[in-house]
């Protein structure tokens, strides 16, 4: 069918294209089973790079609101995306509209899809998860609450918490923090969400990593700041390149989503020196350096900060489950009372009994244990992935080198972004679910690559997924 997309006077080309489609299908202008233009054909009419539509065709893909078949072309998918009801709602729920911003948001699937060979990132192995005793602790916690009467909490968190973080991070990570400069969160997400709150005005600046971690663009978005993406290199974030003005900076030093290279410690000097002169707000996300298989553990840099400038985010996603939400912000003194204001607006406080079996778990030591235990888990299917790589991937792949964290990326050697998403999609009618490096550009150009993650694929399954990745290269 004949379909107009119209790019006139528009900056993110991708981005554009994406929503159109994507409203179109919403509203039923495009229906299931309608073809979209070949990519290469709509590029030229729309005078673009035809990776400018892969992009935006990949990302529809991922929705679920289009199906890539090889040699059968895209098509609006049988149920007409993810979200059927949005399709009816114009029509059935009246004429309010959220704002434009939310357009351009996606609802996170990855809650629902699962592949035999995951290498998806972000997911760790709950078969691993002492189950059990997590139980136990809950059920302990949940009896005590029921005592103290199930009244509010304090917003900054349950004080036994606070402190088995602030003694976890000191000996992790050689944080020094007292219990009052933990803030119990619901995660990262939340995390950035109250700092943002107490920091950002609308239209300020804010500068993520490029390619980087796209929630937290999304985040920052939907609260009106300007999001400027900052080339990262083998040294981490590139501090020149920082725009003027820039308010809040988000960084993920120890092990750069999704490159995975650490910061080098000049850059993270450079960093620091920037934020005073600029008077800006750095929030350091360290979310998976737990898992660390050689070399010495990265100096945060809330550790070299000596005046105050850095916001220190972590997150129990990984050592633990996702599910829990549950993470921590340690703040420099002058913003606690306020992240304490922004998170009781937003929710009061984490849920107390959960807060409380964390920190039994935390100080009876399953914790410190549950974390040994999943390095070694991981530290192997990392050896597995980084040798396979180096020798049977080697042709088409370029690994990163890295040695931390629950992913490794790899550029392609010589694949183009539009050769490197079709093999994704080979690879998910294969039953192997992988990222490709493209999906994470901000404003530069998308990197032709994949990122391979081990955190829930099994160490028995990862030598059949990457034969059956390989053959998708191959083709
Ligand atoms: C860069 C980064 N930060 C943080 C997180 C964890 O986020 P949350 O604590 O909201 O689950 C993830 C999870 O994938 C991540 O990739």
């Amino acid at each position: 069918m004949e379909f107009h997309v119209s790019l006139v006077g528009r900056k993110d080309l991708s981005g554009e294209i994406y929503r159109q489609v994507r409203g179109a299908i919403l509203e039923g202008r495009l229906r299931p089973g309608d073809l979209l233009p070949p990519s290469r054909e709509l590029a030229q009419r729309l005078s673009v790079a035809r990776t400018t539509v892969v992009v935006a065709y990949d990302r529809l893909a991922a929705e679920e609101f289009v199906t890539a078949r090889v040699g059968a072309g895209t098509a609006v998918s049988a149920h007409g995306g993810p979200w059927p009801h949005q399709t009816r709602r114009r029509a059935s729920e009246g004429a309010l509209r959220p704002l434009p911003v939310w357009d351009s948001i996606p609802l996170s699937t990855a809650f629902v899809r699962r592949a035999h060979f995951d290498f998806r990132t972000g997911l760790p192995d709950s078969s691993f998860f002492p189950h059990d005793t997590w139980r136990r602790l809950l059920s302990r916690a949940m009896r005590s609450e029921a005592a103290r009467g199930g009244l509010y909490g304090d917003p900054g968190g349950h004080r036994g918490l606070r402190e088995a973080i602030a003694r976890h991070i000191a000996f992790a990570r050689g944080v020094t923090a007292s219990a009052d400069d933990v803030t119990v969160v619901s995660g990262t997400q939340q995390a950035l969400d109250v700092v943002a709150r107490t920091m950002l005005a609308p239209g300020d600046r804010v500068a993520v990593e490029d390619p980087g971690y796209p929630r937290v663009r999304w985040l920052f978005e939907s609260l009106g700041a300007r999001v400027s993406g900052v080339p990262v290199d083998r040294q981490g974030l590139v501090v020149d390149a920082l725009p003027r003005r820039t308010r809040l900076v988000y960084v993920t030093p120890s092990h750069q989503y999704p490159l995975g290279v650490p910061m080098a410690l000049s850059r993270r000097r450079e960093l620091l020196a920037w934020a005073e002169k600029q008077k800006a707000v750095i929030v350091e996300d360290d979310y998976d350096s737990e898992f660390r298989f050689a070399d010495r553990p990265i100096e945060p840099l809330q550790t070299l900060d000596t005046s105050g400038l850095v916001v220190y985010v972590g997150s129990f996603s990984k050592t633990m489950l996702p599910a829990l939400r549950l993470g921590f912000v340690v703040t420099p003194p002058s913003l606690r009372v306020a992240v304490h204001k922004a998170k009781q607006i937003t929710d009061w406080h984490t849920a107390t009994p959960l807060q409380a079996a964390l920190a039994l778990f935390i100080d009876e030591g399953t914790f410190a244990r549950h974390i040994r235990k999943m390095r070694g888990v991981y530290g192997a299917r990392h050896a597995l992935i980084t040798r396979a790589l180096s020798d049977q991937l080697k042709e088409h792949l370029d690994a990163i080198p890295s040695t931390a964290g629950l992913h490794v990326a790899a550029l392609a050697r010589t694949a183009s972004v539009e050769a490197i998403s079709a093999a994704v999609r080979r690879a998910a009618n294969a039953g192997v679910a992988v990222q490709q490096l493209a999906r994470f550009a901000v404003d530069g150009p998308p990197l032709s690559g994949l990122l391979l993650g081990y955190g829930s694929i099994p160490a028995m399954r990862i030598e059949e997924g990457l034969r059956r990745l390989r053959r998708c290269l191959e083709r």
